[in-house]
C-alpha cells in the first residue's frame, strides 16, 4: 500500500479496526477514511454505495461485524446472521463496483468445523457440521470469504480472507454479557480482587483448549498480507480450487484452566479458581495451523502474559474505578 492511498477501515472502533488503525499510523499512512457506526449503517446497501463513490479508496480492510461471545451469539442468532451477510455483501460488492485495488476481509476461526482435526488448517473449510452455537455467526463469514473469492474469480479483484485467532487487546469490550473469554476473566477476576472473594467462578469445566492473540499483532499480520508483493499475493488469487483464506494466530494454545491461572496472577487475584461445568463450554479445541502464514513471513511479536498485562492496565485506565465501584456494590 502507498503511503499517500486512500484506505479505508471498516469497524475501526473496534477491537480490530482500532488496532489497525494505530498499524496503519505506525506504517505512516496518513489517507485514513473512517466512519463511525453511527456515521455509516453498513447493512444500508445505497448509503455503503453512495460512500464508495464519493469516497474511492484504493485499500479496503472489512473489521465491521456484529461480534460477540456465546451467550449472544446464541441468543441473537437471525441478528447475527442477518447483519453480518448484509455488512459483508455490501462493503466487497461496492469496493469490487469502485475498482479498490485490495481488499482484506476479516473472519474468525469459528468458520471450522466444531470436530476439526486440530490444528485447524484453510483447507477444512466446509469439510464437516460447525458448532451450533454460534453457526449463524460462522455461516455469514463463510459467505464473506466465498463473496472475496467468487470477486475474484468473475471480476479480477485481490481481495483475501484473514482469519484472526481469539483476539484480546486495547479498547477491548469488557460487558459480561457480550464479551469474549479473556476480556471476561479480566473483569470478573478485577472484580473478585476488589471485593477481597475467596473464590471466583469460572465458567464451563475449563478443560477447552483455545489459542489467543493480540489484536495489535493481528492488525500487523493483517498490513503484512495487504503488502504482499504481487507474486505471493497472487497465489491466493490464481487458486480455483482453494478461496483466498489465510489463518493468523499464534499457533500455541492452553486450556482455559490455565489461561484463567494467568490472568488471576497477571491481575492479581489470590483466590480460588472454581469451574461451573453447568455453563458451556463450546468448541473442544481451537488452534489454528499458521504455517501459511508463517511460510509467508509473518510470526507474532507480543507473548499471551504481556498482552493480558497490557489489557488489563487499558481495563483499568478505562473502567477500574467502575468496575472496582460495581464490584464493590455486590458485596
Ligand atoms: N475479537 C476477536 O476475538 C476476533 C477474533 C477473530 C476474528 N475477529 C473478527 O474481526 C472482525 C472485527 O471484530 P472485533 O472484535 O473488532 O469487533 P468489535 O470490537 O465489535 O468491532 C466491530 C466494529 O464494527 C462496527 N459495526 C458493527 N456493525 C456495524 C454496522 N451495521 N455498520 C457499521 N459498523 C458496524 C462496530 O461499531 P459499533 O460498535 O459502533 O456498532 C465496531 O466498530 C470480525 O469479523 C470478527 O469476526 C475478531
Amino acid at each position: 500500500m502507498e503511503k499517500g492511498a486512500k484506505i479505508y477501515v471498516a469497524g475501526h472502533t473496534g477491537l480490530v479496526g482500532s488496532a489497525l488503525v494505530r498499524a496503519l499510523e505506525r506504517a505512516g499512512h496518513t489517507n485514513l477514511v473512517l466512519r463511525s457506526h453511527a456515521e455509516l449503517e453498513l447493512t444500508d446497501g445505497a448509503a455503503v454505495r453512495a460512500f464508495f463513490e464519493r469516497e474511492t479508496p484504493a485499500y479496503v480492510f472489512v473489521a465491521a461485524a456484529k461480534v460477540g461471545g456465546i451467550v449472544a451469539n446464541n441468543s441473537y442468532r437471525a441478528e447475527f446472521i442477518y447483519q453480518n451477510l448484509q455488512i459483508s455483501a455490501n462493503v466487497i460488492h461496492e469496493s469490487s463496483r469502485a475498482g479498490v485495488k485490495r481488499l482484506l476481509y476479516l473472519g474468525s476461526s469459528c468458520i471450522y468445523p466444531r470436530d476439526c482435526p486440530q490444528p485447524m488448517k484453510e483447507d477444512y473449510l466446509l469439510t464437516g457440521p460447525l458448532e451450533l452455537t454460534n453457526r449463524p455467526y460462522a455461516v455469514s463469514k463463510i459467505a464473506g470469504i466465498e463473496l472475496c473469492w467468487s470477486y475474484n474469480r468473475q471480476y479480477g479483484t485481490q481481495f483475501i480472507a484473514a482469519m484472526p485467532t481469539n483476539l484480546y487487546g486495547l479498547g477491548d469490550n469488557y460487558d459480561l454479557e457480550t464479551s469474549h473469554v479473556l476480556p471476561a476473566l479480566i473483569r470478573k477476576a478485577h472484580e473478585a480482587k476488589t471485593r477481597g472473594d475467596k473464590e471466583l467462578v469460572v465458567w464451563g469445566t475449563g478443560n477447552p483448549r483455545r489459542e489467543f492473540l493480540y489484536s495489535d499483532d493481528a492488525a500487523e499480520a493483517c498490513l503484512f498480507l495487504m503488502n504482499l508483493p504481487v507474486e505471493k499475493f497472487g497465489t491466493f488469487l490464481a487458486n480455483e480450487s482453494a478461496p483466498p483464506l489465510v489463518n493468523v494466530g499464534c499457533g500455541e494454545d492452553q486450556t482455559i484452566r490455565a489461561l484463567a491461572e494467568l490472568v488471576a496472577e497477571v491481575v492479581g487475584f489470590g483466590g480460588r479458581l472454581v469451574f461451573d461445568p453447568s455453563k458451556p463450554d463450546g468448541t473442544p479445541r481451537k488452534l489454528q495451523d499458521v504455517s501459511r502464514l508463517k511460510a509467508l513471513g509473518w510470526s507474532p511479536h507480543i507473548a499471551l502474559r504481556k498482552g493480558i498485562a497490557r489489557a488489563y492496565a487499558d481495563f483499568q485506565s478505562r473502567f477500574g474505578e467502575i468496575a472496582s465501584a460495581d464490584a464493590a456494590n455486590t458485596r
